[in-house]
């Protein structure tokens, strides 16, 4: 209950009214957030940093309330006295570009015994608008997500010019960024810069394949570097499927101000009276043991509570797409499903090329939007590929690219109104394709139907790949007429939408997230989608930093890893080892390797399928930066601490390098432990000193073993269980 008290002071004869301050604490097991109202109604944020043992102490620290623009307000807004980046801004129906929000109550619900919501309700005398701040707290992750909900009674609709998901505020002597931008098969690349006053952004406008440059997640160091294993780091991610924006900005007092949203770009939002606009979930967690602990937490979090069947197992595979590219038909297909089948993986995947006919899928310049078999190719339809697979013994998938079109299609011929295009301009074509107008119902429904027609008519296709090549270019929606603004975001709400239905209809279906590689890589996304493709950039030298970055924030259950045929100068037993490091599947034609190394693969799926477990759900330790050093190394711990699968790569390790040995984290100090090197070459023997002796886990945490070795391009995987 909402409990105010009226103070009446005489001072001099001047009657002042004063109301109590009210103080709402939003808390994990390790770290507080806590807002509190000033003297005029407005709410500030009051402290966010780890958590103090005295709550009544926080009455010690100031609120930076009052000092002309440079407070601390919880969503401040634009034009009146914020001096920096608003997190608010809207224009009301008089022109009127200012909004003053007040508390006005906030309640609190424990959802179980581990989460917690509270909800606040801001409003404008002056204006019906109303604002709500969303705050959700996973004690044990130590995660806190939030979010707002903005709704109006105005007469005609309001344009959101700012409307951000979150905005925080930091007080340290220093703050250093940590991003992962990249490009087309140079995905998250970690790159480190200080912060000082002013501003940096990390942003998108690319629409559907967002995240082609740079994903929605940042690493935030606070008085020193983010380092692995010590400091303060704030890990923030915003759960969006489309255009995002992160604002970044030091103050005059060296404040740092971090804010979170959608991108506003070109997405000036007309809002409707009574309509709820409600902006994405903005993820954050504040470690004070480094970014190794602030990884374990959103991963602990993710299979917990975000990502599909986040709790449940995913399938061993081949996939076809870099064997047969576009050049296949069922005997090769046939082959390949055997193939799959002696390889011993769960599933046969089938790639891009096995629809249309009026313009046949055979390249990637036509054929998008026609999803009827290619009877030339494949003459006894889908339905026959699914039993053969069935009679082989392993499950079939599918890929499919569902948003797009190509202008050289039956669809393009019938709906060229179901496209985005500009009506009056040439269009831009990105791989010769364009992008479905989702936002209009019709277009949804055909999206729908194309997963619900296979599952309808192929029940046991038990997997499908998702892609998305193109970003939205041409921003012209011929359905949404003179509320283009809201293009790119109705958009990715049609888009939830349609993967809701799907989810519902068939909510055990696993689907891979797929952008031409990683151009999606969200947390909104991976609700619908059991893992994601991490990139189309398949050496696993590049694999190695590829997926090193992405397990900052997602677990390896999440991120799919294929062995293929790039960079042949590798070993594939080195291939499978990086593969094996998260979801591992197989793109390459078994049958064109050795005969050792087919052996070796499949030994290797079976010993993937012993240790897979704690891989999928075990806490990750990333002991070896390849930033940092010619070798890579992480491991995976169960929660019982009983077993560990440690992996160690030499990616360049220079002539007569001097070596040191790997101290491995998260073990129990008094247990025993049996290390043992697995996944070796057929008749190879373990070079390794260590290889199956006894070792306490105080030894292994503080001595460590010598894993690493001078020899490029090696690998060893170890596995490690107690024995006590
Ligand atoms: C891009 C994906 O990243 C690849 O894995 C493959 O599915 C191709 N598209 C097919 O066109």
């Amino acid at each position: 209950m909402k409990k105010i008290f009226v103070l009446i002071i005489a001072i001099f004869g001047i009657i002042t009214i004063k109301a109590e301050p009210i103080t709402i604490k939003i808390s994990t097991n390790e770290t507080d957030l806590v807002l509190q109202t000033a003297d005029n109604g407005r709410l500030f944020q009051l402290y966010l940093g780890e958590k103090l043992k005295k709550t009544e102490e926080y009455s010690n620290v100031s609120l930076r309330s009052q000092t002309n623009g440079m407070s601390w307000e919880v969503y401040p807004v634009s034009g009146s006295d914020t001096y920096f980046e608003p997190a608010f801004a809207i224009q009301h129906n008089d022109g009127n570009l200012t909004t003053i929000l007040k508390y006005v109550s906030h309640s609190r619900e424990q959802i179980d015994s581990n989460v917690d919501l509270t909800t606040i309700i801001l409003k404008d005398e002056l204006y019906p608008v109303e604002v709500k701040l969303f705050y959700k707290a996973f004690h044990d992750e130590n995660i806190i997500k939030s979010w707002t909900e903005i709704k109006h009674q105005e007469k005609k609709a309001v344009t959101l010019n700012q409307f951000a998901s979150s905005m925080l505020y930091l007080r340290n002597s220093s703050y250093h960024l940590t991003e992962y931008a990249g490009d087309w098969a140079k995905e998250v690349r970690e790159s480190s810069i200080d912060l000082n006053f002013g501003k940096k952004i990390i942003d998108t406008k690319l629409g559907a394949r967002a995240n082609m440059f740079t994903p929605p997640f940042f690493t935030l160091g606070l008085d020193q570097n983010a380092k692995e294993n010590e400091g303060t780091v704030l890990m923030g991610t915003l759960s969006w499927t489309g255009n995002f924006r992160f604002t970044f900005e030091v103050d005059n007092l060296n404040n740092l101000r971090v804010i979170s949203g959608i991108n506003p770009d070109a997405s000036h939002y007309q809002l409707e009276p009574n309509e709820v606009f409600k902006t994405p979930e903005f993820v954050f967690t504040l470690s004070q043991k480094g970014k190794g602990q602030g990884s374990r937490n959103i991963q602990k979090w993710a299979r917990k509570y975000q990502l599909k069947d986040g709790q449940k197992g995913r399938m061993t595979l081949l996939n076809n797409w870099e064997a047969t590219y576009f050049d296949f038909d069922e005997p090769k297909l046939t082959a390949l499903m055997q193939e799959a089948k002696d390889l011993g993986v769960d599933m046969f995947l089938l790639d891009d090329g096995w629809f249309a006919n009026k313009y046949p899928r055979n390249s990637d310049t036509q054929g998008l939007g026609d999803w009827d078999v290619n009877m030339k190719k494949l003459p006894n339809g889908v339905h026959n590929l699914v039993d053969v697979a069935n009679k082989t013994g392993v499950k079939f998938g599918i890929w499919i690219e569902p948003e797009m079109i190509s202008p050289k299609s039956e669809l393009f011929d019938k709906h060229p109104d179901w496209v985005i295009m500009l009506p009056n301009r040439e269009p831009y074509y990105f791989r010769n394709q364009l992008v479905l107008d989702l936002s209009n119902p019709k277009v949804q429904d055909y999206v729908f139907n194309i997963i619900d027609k296979l599952m309808t008519e192929n029940p046991d296709i038990a997997y499908f790949k998702w892609d998305c090549n193109s970003p939205i270019t041409n921003i012209y929606s011929p359905y949404l007429k003179s509320k283009q603004n809201n293009l790119y975001i109705e958009y990715v709400k049609s888009l939830y939408s349609v993967l809701d239905r799907i989810k519902a209809k068939y909510p055990d279906l696993p689907m891979m997230l797929c952008s031409g590689g990683g151009g999606r890589s969200d947390y909104n996304a991976l609700q619908y989608f059991t893992e994601f493709w991490c990139s189309d950039n398949t050496d696993p030298i590049e694999r190695i930093f590829i997926q090193w970055g992405y397990s900052h924030f997602f677990p390896a259950k999440a991120m799919a890893a294929h062995v293929t045929s790039w960079n042949k100068n590798t070993s594939v037993k080195f291939r499978v080892d990086v593969a094996m490091m998260c979801k591992m599947g197989f793109d390459i034609n078994i049958k064109e390797l050795g005969e050792n190394d087919q052996i070796f693969c499949k030994n290797a799926v079976q010993n993937y399928n012993k240790i897979k477990k704690v891989v999928f759900d075990g806490d990750l330790y990333r002991l070896i930066s390849p930033y940092e050093n010619n070798h890579a190394s992480v491991m995976y711990v169960n929660g019982e601490k009983n077993k560990a699968v440690v992996y160690a790569y030499d990616i360049y390790p220079r002539y007569g390098e001097d070596l040191f040995p790997v101290k491995l984290q998260g073990l129990d100090n008094n247990k025993m432990y049996k290390v043992k090197e697995i996944n070796l070459m057929p008749n190879q023997k373990s070079q390794l000193p260590c290889n199956e002796n006894l070792y306490s886990g105080d030894y292994l945490m503080k001595i460590g073993l010598d894993i690493l070795s001078t020899n490029r391009l090696t690998s060893r995987i170890i596995e490690i269980e107690a024995v006590n």
